[in-house]
């Protein structure tokens, strides 16, 4: 599995804090064998005795005993809280980074907040590092010390006890399995639920002017009845299995009574060896206990175990594309013959058979109707998909053959809908790979057609964008789209439908700065507007996925593409 290995390398880091908290526990679990056969002392020896100086000096090593272990707890469990958020730091940061390299075909198959549910929820392996974990591990190993033990102090007695074992073994069993399975369901329910919600919250302006918010909260509510019923046999799982140990126990110990009263009468026990027995009874539990309290916190955490391998066992881009050439100087993008069908809709080709060559410096635009494959020309040409057919070759070499996170570095887009993070334009700009804040942007102020689109945006660069850029109109984000694509300084810059929520002036702009901010690159501009169509040195016409004719910006038909 891939997540266990994921959680040896976290654990393996901390080594010397789990090692130590466990030698302490196993110290903690020896010195605990013997207080039993001191008090078995004071009531068997020490009160007959007569002596008060024995029963105090026995009282007072029972106490020494008993402030010893409280010590030893304290420091260990201790350092398994501290050791356990330690950890669970280390695997959140290994599946961050992990998750965010998937490619997209991947991640595309889950709803967001379904992703999310996931990432949060890898605070329920806590159980997993906790001092509990570890307790379950020394407990067993008590058992064995207490069961020696108990066979020197009374032989029947011990038997009575075992005989009882495989009741507590049955109940143990039943509260585990029944975690296991309810807990799978909550957690698979409950991200099903959030994610329903994230996406409901994140249309919310559809969901008020379409009139849904009955049917999208119905949905949530749906999976929450879900939620509901599982929870409910989960609780019964846990009310059936404790009152089980409950009943389970009291007859254990009404057993002994009367068996060490039997003893006792006959003179083959004493009073003290019944006591101390006792003592160990709990003690022979343990495990049982342990593990039937940590099924309810272990469950949980194995479950989401279970659920980030799905993800982890995914190979992440990172890893993909790692040793593979990068790009050099962009010189020449060709699509050859390409065919592509989205996974979610394996029955209708997006690209059928396109073939396409963009020479560098130049500019190309590239028009068709809506679904005519044009945008998915610019996923296809980001390394987004990898499942195509034919070839999209960089300066020759095809591109899953290229390492395909730099060949993104060289490409700028603007879309029609840019996303921004929430924070100001400023914040939005400096996020990009390779600007120095400042530098980079002062650079761009000298120049007017940088003026021109920066006076649009209310507070200029530190007009707040809003959560995705809503708080800024459809414009004034692709305004905020152009000037990060002027910063990455890429060499291949992509403007799909970039004028859709533009004005004339604002398109003139563009137009202008197409033709002088980003010369000598090459530049792919995919528009519907007729004046913005003319900007290219040739004009390739797109439909149903293929190329239907091409033309030069003299109107000629030009032999560039098939
Ligand atoms: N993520 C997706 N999953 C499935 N089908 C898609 C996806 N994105 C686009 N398509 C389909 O692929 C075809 C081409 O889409 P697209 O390239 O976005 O067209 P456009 O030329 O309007 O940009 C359309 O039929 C569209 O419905
Ligand atoms: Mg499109």
């Amino acid at each position: 599995m891939a997540v266990r290995k994921l959680l040896l390398a976290a654990v393996r880091k901390h080594w010397l804090a789990v090692t130590g908290g466990t030698i302490l526990m196993v110290a903690l679990a020896l010195i605990g064998l013997v207080p039993p056969l001191i008090m078995r002392s004071i009531v068997d020896e020490a009160i007959p005795s007569g002596s008060l100086a024995t029963l105090a000096a026995r009282a007072l090593l029972l106490i020494g005993l008993y402030a010893g272990c409280s010590v030893l707890s304290l420091v260990s469990s201790t350092l398994f809280v501290v050791t356990s958020q330690k950890i669970l730091h280390e695997v959140r940061r290994s599946v961050f980074r992990h998750m965010v390299s998937l490619p997209l075909e991947i991640l595309e198959k889950n709803q967001t907040g379904y992703l999310t549910a996931r990432m949060s929820e890898i605070t329920a392996l806590g159980p997993l590092f906790g001092s509990g974990a570890f307790k379950t591990v020394v407990s067993a190993l008590e058992f064995v010390g207490v069961l020696i033990i108990i066979l020197t102090l009374n032989v029947p007695l011990t038997f009575v006890l075992l005989a009882f074992l495989p009741a507590f073994y049955v109940a143990t069993r039943y509260v585990s399995g029944g975690y296991r399975r309810t807990s799978k369901a909550l957690f698979q329910t409950g991200g099903l639920m959030s994610g329903k919600l994230q996406e409901t919250f994140q249309g919310m302006s559809e969901v008020k002017s379409l009139g849904l918010e009955d049917k999208r909260a119905g949905e949530a509510i749906r999976l929450s009845s879900e939620v509901a019923r599982v929870g409910i046999k989960q609780g019964q799982v846990a009310i059936f299995g404790t009152e089980a140990m409950i009943l389970i126990g009291s007859l254990v110990s009404t057993s002994l009574l009367f068996f060490s009263g039997r003893g006792i009468i006959a003179g083959t026990f004493t009073l003290g060896g019944y006591l101390a027995f006792s003592a160990y009874v709990g003690k022979v539990l343990g495990p049982f206990s342990y593990v039937m309290t940590y099924a309810q916190t272990i469950q949980p955490a194995l479950g989401a175990l279970d659920r980030l391998d799905e993800f982890l066992r995914e190979t992440t881009e990172r890893t993909r594309y790692a040793g593979k050439p990068a790009v050099a100087r962009v010189e020449r993008v060709e699509f050859r013959d390409v065919a592509f069908t989205y996974p979610a809709r394996p029955e209708k080709l997006a690209l059928a058979g396109l073939s396409l060559d963009l020479r560098r410096p130049g500019v190309v635009c590239l028009v068709g109707p809506n679904g005519a494959g044009k945008s998915t020309v610019v996923r296809l040409l980001l390394g987004y998909y990898t499942t195509y057919q034919g070839e999209i070759m960089i300066n020759g070499r095809e591109l899953r053959d290229l390492d395909v996170l730099a060949w993104r570095r060289k490409v700028a887009i603007v879309s029609q809908e840019p996303f921004l993070f929430d924070g100001t334009v400023r914040e939005n700009l400096e996020l990009v790979e390779g600007i120095d804040g400042g530098g980079a942007l002062e650079r761009l102020n000298g120049n007017t057609a940088v003026a021109t689109l920066v006076a649009r945006l209310p507070q200029a660069l530190d007009t707040p964008v809003g959560e995705g850029g809503r708080r800024l109109s459809g414009g004034q984000r692709q305004i905020v789209a152009v000037l990060r694509a002027l910063l990455r300084e890429a060499e291949v810059v992509i403007f799909d439908e970039a004028t859709a929520h533009l004005d004339a002036e604002v398109k003139d702009v563009l137009r202008g700065a197409i033709r002088t901010l980003f010369v000598g690159k090459l530049c792919l501009v995919i528009t519907h507007d007729s004046t913005l169509a003319t900007v290219g040195d040739v004009t390739v016409h797109l439909e149903d996925g293929r190329v239907v004719g091409t033309e030069t910006s003299a109107g000629e038909p030009a032999p560039v593409t098939g």
